[in-house]
């Protein structure tokens, strides 16, 4: 495609991302300012967030502002929707990306760890869905995308109430279109798996478990950030339009390999080759 940036039509908008300094967040946020959109950074990290709001104005001349904001707290929440409409003066886009995913085993699962994967995961989501959807709906436009994983439809085993919060989150969204699709807001979520990211990265420095995490992908590769900030750009602009509460899952096929994982005599394929 030669002209990328007119067929998305981002130039002008202003997006508002969550979790802007993590793996994915910077890349979200890179893309969307090489669109020409202005970006309201949030993260609860406040120097790093600052210098990169500043990095993205100096090399792609958009606007940027950044928000130092736990989305889990409704005053830190209310106070960034106040910073990006006085500063902007609207938000067209809002990507939930902050997430936490920690390890445990269920039957030791605390109630503290719960209620922290439950607050940042789910209550941080709702708070930012619905301040910055009460903007998009006196506005009559707006795209929300939520990031949630192919996780929320299988459980993540040993990892505490991850899938749990996922899975609360594909229903908030839908929740939102549902009552929002008439106001001109929409809300859809991206499920990726398998993404190298630094929440992830310590899955990818064994070599042999890299492998054996591509083989179980379509592609059998495994995803990069890229991969998650295109989908995010096509569900932010209006070519998707006429989507909305839908899950797109964006980890290379790994949800149709059920049928892969059925073992037969020297190998799936192998045998497919010797007894046809
Ligand atoms: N990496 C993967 O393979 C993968 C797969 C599926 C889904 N996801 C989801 O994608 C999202 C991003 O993942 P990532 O790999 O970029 O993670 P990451 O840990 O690299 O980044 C998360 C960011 O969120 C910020 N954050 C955490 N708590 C916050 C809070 N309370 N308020 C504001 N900001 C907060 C962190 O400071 C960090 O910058 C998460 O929601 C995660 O569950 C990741």
């Amino acid at each position: 495609m030669e002209n990328n940036q007119s067929w998305l039509g981002l130039g002008g908008k202003v997006a508002v991302v969550t979790g802007a300094v993590g793996g994915m967040g910077t890349k979200i946020v890179e893309e969307f300012a090489k669109q020409g959109a202005n970006v309201a950074l949030v993260d609860i990290i406040k120097d790093k967030t600052a210098s990169y709001a500043q990095e993205i104005h100096e090399t792609y001349g958009v606007d940027t502002l950044a928000v130092n904001c736990d989305a889990s707290k409704e005053e830190d929440v209310d106070a960034a929707v106040k910073a990006v409409v006085d500063h902007f003066g609207k938000v067209d886009i809002l990507v939930n990306t902050a997430g936490i995913l920690r390890s445990s085993l269920f039957e030791e699962l605390s109630l503290e760890e719960w209620q922290k994967s439950l607050d940042i995961n789910l209550t941080g989501y709702f708070l930012m869905s619905q301040r910055f959807g009460r903007v998009m709906i006196k506005q009559g436009n707006g795209a929300m995308i939520h990031i949630s994983t192919l996780l929320s439809k299988f459980p993540e085993t040993y990892s505490g109430a991850y899938s749990v919060t996922k899975a609360g989150v594909n229903m908030l969204s839908k929740q939102i279109a549902a009552e929002w699709g008439q106001y001109g807001v929409r809300s859809n979520c991206i499920m990726p798996s398998l993404v190298k990211t630094p929440l992830s990265e310590n899955f990818y420095k064994d070599k042999e478990i890299e492998q054996r995490r591509k083989d179980v992908t379509a592609n059998k590769r495994i995803g990069n950030v890229d991969d998650i900030a295109n989908a995010i750009l096509y569900l932010a602009s209006d070519r998707s339009d006429y989507t909305n509460g839908t899950e797109l899952p964006v980890e290379g096929g790994l949800g149709i390999m059920m049928g892969d994982q059925i073992a037969k005599p020297g190998g799936r394929k192998e045998f497919a080759i010797k007894n046809k």
